[in-house]
């Protein structure tokens, strides 16, 4: 097997001269002596796709990654036959093709500076083994330069002097060095003199990158099989790249319903029902808000999907709406594996319209997982995802279920060295029919896509929830993902913390950890840290194998029970916020986390640090990572910053330490901010909302913040029925200007907003809202200047003494 690019390794073949140009719209063909053949596609101005072919003819160009919804368009696309080198330009980019070598070298349009150049470029290894090419490609690795991305990758956020492998593996009990885990995503960005760039390359064969841990030098990617088809994309920001990615493997087709980024429990797994409605009913006791709970694999009659063991759940449908009715939405597992049980009609459906995985000589693909020997339905044929979707009209339309959890779906098999299917299984691919050294990576990520399609159409009106634990680029589409089985320690917070930010920047922000560790337990100072990192994930749920004690908030002492419900609290306050931010992901793959190399790339500082992250546009959070902590030190981004907690402003650019006993961890708003807020919640829609609270942070200068709102479910937000604020603060000495601009065509059922002005410089002498003095006693001030103003209003006008 090959694991490495070096030039030295016997077998490389080189692409040699170019002996034929072609164009065809915005496509470019170049022809090599050894019929290799580069197809350059304009994408779009700061987009390329290079894919090559060393057979003279290109498979057919089929992925599962790339959305029909990507834009396309370039305003410039210009060729020039120069004597050593084809030259492209497009208004973002210059791309280089060298005619002897067919290697590539992109620089920045604007002012000519490097950006990526071939170091060896594209080679090959025929590989005799299976068929097909082990295809290569090798970059320069630029001075200072960083890289990031990739996934799931549980190590340092920065990826630089590492080795990585994309194999979607069930990884239980994973480690910061175990590669590779659950998720495939082969997209990285590089970043060096202030420029970043990004890498997708869309092969969905085990992959490997190399970071130059090989080579001090040189950044190399190979697959073993496929085509070399990498999609080049130019920010410069890293932002800008990220979006640019998501764009092309797509943004989640739906917001979230609201209640989904609320707060979830489970565990492996509560049963019988009298157990469940103990769980939820001592949430409602001890007020911690919640609004999910999960059944695990114990709900099902001997694992089998889509039954139920009547003896635990006599009656799921009351059950469920017994749940519903106290604010509670089932969220049920749904594995790939299906017991092979001739009286299980699942199973016999199956079969009869062969819809099972088959080795390649034939017989069926058995395995075992949780229900013994199963077979495997292939989720990769069309006929096979619809089959599956309809097969959640019981669970969901008629019984109520909300949400379904997909696991398993690497897919885990047990007891065989590999974890998996062994190679030669067969997979439709969408009509390209391949083994499962091809499909491996996409089959979980298939499998959500059919549960998502099932759901879709029997929560309607509703919006569907999925969770998905394997995934390839694109899944976020679908589904959102957790990190799979964690453990109770310390190292596995940071983790998570990692994770969760890299899935961000990887285009896959409704991610989340187990909370508290899913192997063994965690001490409640533990669990109370990770509760704190949590509220600050987009997928925000506390998940436990079960077997080493119980893992709900109660479950420690009641210190720990106080300061988890005044987090979760937070959370709920927090929502229009979030939701707000998850517009801006559905919209324009804003990531909803931005590790601070995102938020401020020009700052080397930032390029090495993983604990900080931004929530959102304008909330910095840090995690405490360490037992005994009564605060910690933590890089401050640039820019004036308010304690969450006093109110103090800190001036940025510099790390310091921050005070945070357990009850407490570092946050800061951005000065200018003006942060929504929600009431407290018991769940999603326990309260009629009467009033929006806007906390605004002052701040000498400019900041614009926005407000998205809608009905919290379904799809009339499709149809422009939602309400998008944008608040634009202006700070003087001895004036405070907030003005609001409101797009959207719906209203939403509060008539006021609750102003907290923090920070306020002066005393105030006159308020104008909208050109009209009003009294000043309308004010109450305590430190913070609080008013309550009508939500339609345009401009707010404070004026000091
Ligand atoms: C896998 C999942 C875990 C789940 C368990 C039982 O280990 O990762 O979350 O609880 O299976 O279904």
């Amino acid at each position: 097997m090959i694991v490495n690019t070096e030039l030295e390794s016997k077998g490389n073949l080189f692409p040699s001269n170019i002996i034929d140009f072609k164009k065809d719209v915005d496509t470019l063909y170049f022809t090599t002596e050894n019929e290799v053949i580069l197809q350059l596609t304009v994408v779009r101005d700061s987009v390329l796709r290079f894919r090559y072919t060393t057979t003279g003819k290109f498979e057919n160009d089929f992925s599962y990654a790339i959305t029909k919804y990507a834009s396309r368009g370039y305003n410039k696309l210009e060729i020039e036959d120069l004597k050593t080198h084809y030259k492209i330009s497009t208004s973002k980019l210059i791309c280089h093709i060298d005619k002897d070598t067919l290697k590539v070298q992109l620089f920045d349009a604007a002012d000519g500076l490097a950006i990526s150049q071939d170091e060896i470029g594209f080679h090959w290894e025929e590989s005799y083994e299976h068929g097909g090419n082990i295809v290569k490609m090798s970059k320069v690795s630029n001075d200072g330069e960083s890289y990031f991305g990739l996934g799931d990758k549980p190590n340092h956020l920065n990826l630089k002097g590492k080795r990585y492998e994309n194999w979607v593996t069930d990884s239980y009990a994973y480690g910061k060095d175990t590669d590779p885990i659950y998720k495939a995503i082969p997209f990285y960005t590089g970043l060096h003199h202030n420029r970043a760039y990004g890498i997708f390359f869309d092969n969905s064969f085990r992959s490997f990158f190399d970071f130059a841990h090989e080579r001090r030098n040189v950044t190399s990617f190979w697959a073993q099989g496929g085509e070399m088809n990498y999609y080049f994309i130019y920010g410069p920001q890293m932002t800008e790249v990220v979006e640019s990615y998501t764009d092309l493997t797509g943004k989640p087709h739906l917001l979230p319903p609201l209640w989904a980024l609320g707060f979830h429990q489970c565990k492996w797994s509560y049963y019988p029902e009298s157990k469940v409605k103990e769980i939820t009913s001592t949430f409602r006791k001890l007020q911690i808000p919640c609004d999910a709970i999960y059944l695990d694999i114990d709900y099902m009659d001997g694992f089998r999907c889509f039954t139920w063991n009547k003896d635990y759940f006599p009656d799921p449908k009351r059950m469920v709406k017994e749940l519903a009715d106290d604010g509670f939405k089932t969220v049920a597992i749904i594995d790939p594996g299906i017991k092979i049980d001739k009286d299980y009609s699942v199973f016999k459906e199956a079969l009869d319209n062969d819809y099972f995985c088959k080795r390649a000589d034939g017989p069926y693909m058995k395995g075992k997982v949780w229900p013994g020997e199963c077979y495997f339905p292939d989720y990769t044929k069309p006929e096979v995802r619809d089959w599956w979707s309809g097969l959640f009209k019981e669970l969901i339309e008629d019984i109520g279920v909300k949400g379904v959890w997909n696991d398993m779906n690497e897919p885990a098999v047990m007891e065989v060295p590999n974890k998996t299917f062994p190679d030669d299984v067969r997979h439709d691919y969408d009509g390209n029919p391949c083994s499962h050294r091809k499909a491996h990576n996409i089959y979980g990520m298939q499998m959500a896509r059919a549960t998502y399609q099932g759901l879709k159409k029997f929560s309607y009106p509703k919006r569907p929830f999925v969770i998905t634990r394997s995934a390839y680029s694109g899944t976020q589409r679908y589904t959102s993902t957790w990190t799979g089985d964690n453990v109770a320690t310390w190292e596995h917070l940071w983790i998570a913390n990692v994770q969760a930010q890299r899935m961000a920047m990887s285009g896959f922000s409704f991610a989340g950890s187990d909370i508290g560790g899913f192997a063994e337990q965690p001490q409640g100072e533990l669990f109370t840290r990770w509760i704190q990192l949590g509220i600050f994930h987009p997928f925000f749920r506390v998940h436990s194998s079960g077997d080493h004690g119980d893992q709900e908030p109660w479950a420690f002492d009641t210190d720990v029970t106080d300061v988890v419900r005044k987090f979760i609290e937070i959370r709920y306050e927090l929502l229009p916020y979030l939701y707000t931010a998850f517009w801006h992901y559905v919209e324009q793959g804003t990531p909803l986390l931005k590790s601070l190399v995102l938020y401020d790339q020009e700052d080397v500082q930032t390029h090495y640090r993983t604990d900080e992250f931004i929530f959102g546009n304008q909330i910095l959070a840090c995690p405490v990572l360490e037992p005994n902590a009564k605060g910690r030190r933590m890089y401050i981004p640039k820019g004036n910053w308010f304690n969450f907690w006093t109110d103090e402003v800190i001036k940025g650019g510099k790390e310091m330490w921050v005070d945070a006993d357990i009850d407490s961890m570092p946050i800061f708003v951005k000065e200018g901010a003006i942060i929504p807020k929600y009431p407290k919640q018991q769940y999603v829609g326990e309260k009629q909302i009467e009033s929006v609270i806007l906390e605004a942070y002052f701040k000498t200068g400019k900041e614009s913040s926005q407000l998205f709102d809608d009905a919290h479910d379904g799809y009339d937000y499709t149809k422009g029925r939602y309400s998008y604020r944008t608040f634009k603060l202006l700070g003087k000495s001895n004036e405070l200007i907030i003005q609001q601009h409101k797009e959207g065509k719906f209203n939403a059922s509060y008539k006021t907003f609750e102003l907290r002005i923090h920070g306020l410089p002066f005393e105030i002498k006159e308020i104008q809202l909208d050109n009209v003095i009003i009294p000043l006693d309308h004010v109450k001030s305590n430190g913070i200047s609080t008013m309550t103003i009508d939500k339609e209003f345009t401009e707010l006008h404070l004026i000091g003494k």
